[in-house]
């Protein structure tokens, strides 16, 4: 085998690979698209972030990888591979082979993710005994510590307790211990955060961290706040209106970001290393609604870089002069122009 040995580690073959993927609710007559053409890969151990504002549509996305989507909505393209699986071809009993042992959710909410009316333990143990054939006692010790490695303390007798019982933080952590439980591949988790106070929400997101590395699995962590992806994930997909505007390494994404969207998202964001002095920013207006798309760019109407060509022309997803793996959807990405600019002023 010749190998050079200064040469760069070939990267991993992703474990979970999006492709062109579109979703969409209603009949052709009155058709919503609400993701279009995305695409995602995430490697064995690698942790990818989706951000956007609220109604981009990354839970749609994901729930579609999940083949969760809810009554109306369907894939409308594309395709989901996963460990080498071809997922929105497989069997319903398929799918939920791969659904916890594969590929495991963490939702929003903790609150309706959970049954009311079933013990922690009881919920926990569940899919144990039935999908994994360990019996009662074997699963609920299994649970109890599991119970203690998301933190929660005396397990043991936790395992009694009903979801409304714990507090949202330790609802969250029993959520993480059920997703768990089956050693998934890669966990998605959806705005695991939203509803806790800011203490736990940190550390909650240590504990996926710390979990994710430990137990070498992949991670999906979608949020509409870049501050939370910054210390936890490799590389970020930026979405906007159901389509990817931006992929970057977390680095590379806030050392220069390259979409107007993705700079005002980040003018909007806390500034996490103490830099309070800076006022923060909110976008004006809103994301559009799907049942109303806006031609060209969708985020034209709120970008301070718009020209005329972003209010008629969809950009492609294309990677710029700056080499490296950092695609942008925009005209007027600064980093391709600036150069420009300066040249054509140079030369006048
Ligand atoms: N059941 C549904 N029927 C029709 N449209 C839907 C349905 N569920 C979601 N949508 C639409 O799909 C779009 C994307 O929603 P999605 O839940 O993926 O957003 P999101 O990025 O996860 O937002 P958030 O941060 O609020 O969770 C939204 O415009 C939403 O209105
Ligand atoms: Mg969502």
């Amino acid at each position: 085998m010749t190998m050079h040995s200064n040469a760069a580690p070939s990267p991993a073959a992703p474990i979970l690979e999006v492709s062109h993927l579109g979703v969409a609710y209603g009949n052709d007559a009155r058709k919503v698209q609400v993701v279009h053409d995305v695409s995602l890969a995430v490697s064995p151990g690698e942790a990818l972030g989706i951000v956007g504002e609220s109604g981009c549509g990354k839970s749609q996305t994901m729930l579609a990888v999940l083949r969760l989507l809810p009554r109306g909505g369907r894939v409308s393209g594309g395709a989901v591979r996963f460990d080498g699986r071809d997922v929105l071809a497989l069997s319903a009993r398929d799918v939920r082979g791969i659904r916890g042992h594969g590929l495991a959710l963490i939702s929003q909410d903790a609150l309706t993710a959970l049954n009311p009316a079933m013990t922690i333990g009881t919920q926990m143990a569940e899919p144990l005994i039935h999908y994994d054939g360990v019996s009662g006692a074997q699963a609920r010790k299994r649970c109890a510590e599991l119970l203690d490695l998301v933190g929660i303390p005396g397990a043991t007798s936790r395992l009694g307790s009903y979801p409304h019982e714990l507090s949202g933080g330790m609802r969250q952590r029993a959520l993480i211990a059920m997703a768990i439980s089956a050693n998934p591949k890669v966990l998605i988790a959806d705005e695991p955060t939203t509803a806790l106070d800011v203490t736990t929400q940190a550390q909650i997101l240590q504990l996926i961290d710390r979990l994710r590395r430990d137990l070498g699995m992949a991670l999906i962590l979608i949020t509409h706040d870049l501050g939370v992806v910054a210390g936890v994930t490799d590389r970020v997909a930026v979405m906007y209106a159901g389509r990817v505007v931006e992929t970057a390494t977390t680095e590379d994404l806030f050392a220069s970001p390259r979409h107007p969207y993705t700079k005002a998202l980040l003018d909007s964001t806390a500034r996490i290393e103490g830099q309070v002095s800076d006022r923060l920013s909110p976008i004006p207006g809103l994301p559009p609604d799907p049942r109303s798309p806006v031609s060209g760019c969708a985020f034209h109407p709120r970008c301070s870089y718009v020209r005329d060509v972003c209010h008629q022309d969809l950009p492609q997803l294309v990677d710029g002069i700056a080499g490296g793996e950092h695609p942008v959807r925009c005209f007027v990405d600064p980093f391709v122009t600036a150069p420009a600019r300066r040249a054509g002023e140079a030369a006048r």
